[in-house]
């Protein structure tokens, strides 16, 4: 079993709230994340147990989003857009530059553990293009300049 009790009462706490078994999915994936970090095969057949959707339909929900990585990731997954406004203001620089600086390529994880950078579909903040999410926060109309401020923030805090 990979949820501790503190996330499974908190899937039940949630899943009342909603009259339907599969309204509870989003939030019961949320919560598994937000404890483990990534989801996974295993974790897909606990939350079933628990919320009674099958594994299948709660593994379709989590690939839809980005949000939820697959696999470890760093303590900080940096998600950069890499839609149509970013793009036009200079996504693939943006990512080119952070490959730069952390030193791995889209995909990766840096070898402290700390960053892994992935590129994502429109993350809705095209007004502010280019920009970036990492874990919950957004960054926005992105400089290189910016980029070197935010990342040096989250190495001190780290
Ligand atoms: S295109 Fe980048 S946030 Fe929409």
């Amino acid at each position: 079993m990979i949820l501790n009790e503190a996330s499974i009462a908190e899937i039940k706490e949630k899943m009342v709230r909603y009259p339907h078994r599969k309204s509870a999915v989003l939030p019961a994936i949320t919560v598994a994340y937000q404890q483990v970090g990534h989801l996974n095969d295993e974790l897909y057949r606990e939350i079933s147990g628990i919320i009674d959707v099958p594994a299948g339909e709660i593994a379709e929900a989590a690939t839809f989003y980005t949000l939820f990585p697959k696999k470890p990731v760093g303590k900080y997954l940096i998600q950069v857009c890499h839609n149509i406004s970013c793009a036009l203001l200079g996504a693939d620089s943006l990512i080119g530059y952070l490959e730069e600086k952390l030193g791995i390529k889209k995909g990766e994880t840096t070898s402290d553990n700390l960053f892994t950078l992935i590129s994502v579909e429109c993350l809705g903040s095209c007004s502010s293009a280019p920009m970036m999410q990492i874990n919950d926060r957004y960054y926005e109309n992105l400089t290189r300049e910016k980029v070197d401020a935010i990342l040096e923030d989250l190495r001190k805090q780290a």
